[in-house]
């Protein structure tokens, strides 16, 4: 067999474009895969996202690469190893409170990581419906709990009924599955084209804190029922939620909705023990979160410690003083949080994920892809597209078909035109839902201080290529 160099997974690393040629491993194997990159059947962009470093995540995500023929073709470009004594990477610290987070997959944009929060790349958001557990988007706002789920138990506090604290198992075996596909929005998506227009406080997403997956998990309206909720019609109750992660002061992340719609069969709340048929990962509030659908993120509370039925909504500081929206001209000293109700539904919202901003495409045909969503169930019956900078339109086909009624997840689109070498486009999406309601064509109007409920026109400069 041929002696091949050794390498440091360092060393590999700094292979990461075509001008200082594109490496990656595979089990012990580097390989230089530069000439392969354009071949890629996957698109170029993809492969690079692996670029200086392992393979096997990316390739966990995509099944089309377990077959032969790929390994054999990856073999061709194989140019060293890694060194055995490759270091295992260091202890964490233990003082540090986010030592025991999780491992994350290498293809997200970490925003920040401690508390850890990241977006899948635009590139991979819209491959498919459902968004693979790994790449879904993460929000955390303090440190990943451990939950053994063994001792695991969900307090329930209904007021004049009876307090329960159920197991996992109990949470599984006493209440019908419920499965709901259903999308999770930040309230900060988009915020990154806010702040360009003058500064917000908040992390700098870009489009991507927005994913979809396939819950499962027992009815809240069952659960409450089950509590011995009694009849609270005609009054405004709220169910708070309690996550178990917590500040170094004991202070847990908390959220509220109201309570007709956690008893409403049709709004399909659920306490969530599965993503995607699998257990719930870490990340997202393993082993229990609430799933409200159709609602912003921040009300699925994530590590579910406990449900209180209430005449207050949740007094957590994230339900209070955070997640609301303003006028533009409120700053920081004149904000009065109580003023504005807290986000529950949120607005229609659409973004382009394919072609990135500023990028080169080739002349011909041009494919414009990518997601649009309303909060409440409101389907999105059109979306259009316009390469001109909103000049003239053109609708994108929607595809698959969106869900009916309550359609709590996005609907993915796709546009294809032509167009000629040397053009200069301004590509525009925007969304109209079941009730009619549009996107506003810029983000000046609805500039708030926290960079929240950002659904401008989503606008991308490309141009076009011989
Ligand atoms: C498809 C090779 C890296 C995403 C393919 C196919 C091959 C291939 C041969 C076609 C398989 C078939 O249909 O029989 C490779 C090699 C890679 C690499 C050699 C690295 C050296 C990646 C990475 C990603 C990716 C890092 C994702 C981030 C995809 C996707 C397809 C694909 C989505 C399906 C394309 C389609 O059917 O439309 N790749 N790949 N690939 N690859 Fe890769």
């Amino acid at each position: 067999a041929p002696q091949y160099p050794r390498y440091t997974r360092a060393e590999v690393s700094q292979h990461r474009t075509p001008s200082e040629r594109v490496w990656v491993t595979h089990g012990s194997d580097v390989f230089d895969v530069t000439d392969f990159v354009e071949l890629h059947p996957g698109g170029p962009d993809k492969i690079l996202l692996a670029a200086g470093g392992a393979l096997e995540p990316f390739w966990a995500l995509y099944a089309v690469h377990s077959q032969p023929h790929v390994l054999e073709l990856l073999q061709e470009y194989k140019v060293g190893e890694l060194s055995p004594e490759e270091a295992a990477p260091p202890p964490g610290d233990t003082r540090d409170p986010f030592a025991g987070d999780p491992p994350r997959h290498p293809a997200l944009r970490v925003n920040s990581l401690k508390p850890f929060n990241a977006e899948p790349p635009p590139e991979l958001l819209t491959q498919s419906f459902l968004t693979p557990n790994e790449l879904f988007f993460t929000r955390n706002h303090l440190p990943v709990p451990s939950v053994e789920p063994g001792s695991y138990r969900l307090r329930v506090e209904v007021p004049g009924g009876r307090s329960l604290s159920l197991s996992l198992a109990e949470l599984r075996q006493r209440f019908p599955k419920h499965e709901v596909t259903a999308t999770l929005q930040c309230a900060g998506n988009r915020r990154s084209e806010m702040s360009r227009v003058r500064p917000v406080k908040g992390l700098s997403w870009d489009i991507g804190a927005i994913s979809t997956a396939r819950w499962a998990g027992a009815r809240l309206r069952d659960v409450l029922l089950a509590a011995g909720l009694a009849n609270k019609n005609g009054q405004e109750w709220h169910v708070c939620f309690e996550g178990l992660d917590e500040d170094a002061s004991g202070t847990r992340y908390g959220a509220s909705i109201p309570l007709e719609r956690a008893m409403d069969p049709r709004a399909e709340v659920i306490l969530a023990y599965e993503m995607n048929g699998q257990e719930l990962p870490r990340d997202h509030g393993f082993p229990v979160r609430v799933v409200v659908p159709g609602v912003v993120g921040a009300r699925s509370v994530k590590w579910l410690r406990s449900v209180e039925v209430s005449p207050a909504e949740s007094p957590s500081h994230w339900q209070q003083n955070d997640y609301k929206g303003f006028c533009p001209s409120v700053d920081w000293d004149s904000v009065d949080f109580q003023k504005a109700p807290a986000i529950q539904e949120l607005p229609v919202q659409s973004a382009i994920t394919e072609p990135r901003p500023g990028a080169a495409v080739p002349e011909g045909e041009i494919t414009v892809r990518g997601y649009a969503w309303s909060g409440g169930g409101r389907e999105v019956i059109r979306v259009d597209v316009s390469l001109d900078g909103g000049r003239t339109w053109q609708e994108a086909e929607l595809c698959p078909r969106p869900q009916r009624g309550r359609a709590w997840a996005w609907a993915l689109w796709e546009l294809r035109a032509p167009v000629a070498a040397g053009a200069r486009l301004e590509l525009v999406c925007k969304a109209v839902d079941r009730g009619y309601n549009g996107q506003p064509d810029s983000v000046e109007g609805i500039w708030n201080l926290r960079g929240v409920l950002s659904n401008a026109w989503h606008r991308v400069p490309v141009t076009v290529t011989r």
